[in-house]
């Protein structure tokens, strides 16, 4: 199996507080790979590091061939690395389209003054990003929100449109966290379907952080498990599911 992205013993202190602590993992191309752990056990902040967000006090993150611990977050996109957040991070007061739109203008190349006189490039390109916009808001039975404005959406919806927005930007390696926070049971599994499909279809390996376990173990390839800041287990669902440590971890939960 080709890796595609490998963390390397990254470590980060806030304060006293050592949020992540020597965490390494490698995932494979084309991978739904889990990251899960209790409340705080440091896996939004691993995701912080990858995509750029944080520079770790030690430890590197290779995508393919490229050391990207220490690139900027436009960058990361650029190569081909994009996520969504735990908390949605969208133009609230924008429409769904523009929000896709917006996600994918570090695609478009064409300068400022061409964009302000419409040269007929211009119009082009922003033909050819609304089709590709249309065509992921159907991918994710969206196409009927295009002109709604965000705010006005059900907080599942507005999960939807962010995986939209990191979808237009054709990503090799997509970071989800907590993509299902806010869902119901039916629409939970719809989104695992989505997830597959978007792995099976497209090929991009993902990443996904996630406190709903059946989506956890239904859709993951492998599975890292955090607790306070320390990777504890690493395997298969099956071997997840029946690790004491974890079990331990979760203490009262159902994994
Ligand atoms: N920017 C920051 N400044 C200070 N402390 C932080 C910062 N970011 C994260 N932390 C702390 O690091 C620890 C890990 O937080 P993190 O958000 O990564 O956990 P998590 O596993 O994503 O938890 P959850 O499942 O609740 O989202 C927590 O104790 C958190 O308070
Ligand atoms: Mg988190």
């Amino acid at each position: 199996m080709n890796t595609v992205l490998s963390v390397n013993e990254l470590s980060i202190s806030f304060g006293g507080l050592k949020a992540v602590d020597n965490i390494s993992f490698n995932v494979s191309e084309k991978d739904i790979f889990g990251v899960i752990g209790p409340n705080g056990a440091g896996k939004t902040t691993v995701f912080n590091m990858i995509s750029g967000f944080y520079k770790p006090d030690s430890g590197n993150v290779i995508f393919g061939e490229v050391d990207i611990t220490k690139k900027k977050t436009h960058q990361v996109i650029k190569y081909g690395l994009t996520r969504t957040f735990q908390n949605v991070e969208l133009f609230k007061h924008m429409t769904v389209m523009d929000n896709l739109l917006v996600g994918n203008h570090i695609n478009a190349s064409y300068g400022i003054l061409s964009s302000m006189f419409m040269l007929p490039k211009v119009s082009k390109i922003e033909n050819k990003q609304k089709e590709k916009a249309i065509e992921v808001l159907k991918f994710l039975g969206l196409e009927n929100y295009a002109s709604s404005l965000v705010f006005n959406l059900p907080y599942g919806i507005q999960k939807l449109v962010e995986l939209g927005r990191a979808l237009i930007s054709e990503p090799k390696v997509l970071l989800l966290d907590e993509p299902a926070a806010g869902m119901n049971d039916t629409e939970t599994k719809m989104l695992g379907d989505r997830i597959k499909n978007i792995r099976d279809k497209f090929g991009i390996t993902v990443l996904l952080v996630e406190h709903d376990m059946n989506l956890v173990m239904n859709i993951c390839d492998r599975i890292a498990v955090m607790n306070f800041g320390k990777k504890i287990a690493e395997g298969i669902p099956k071997e997840i599911q029946s690790n004491p440590m974890v079990i331990e971890a979760y203490l009262g939960e159902e994994v």
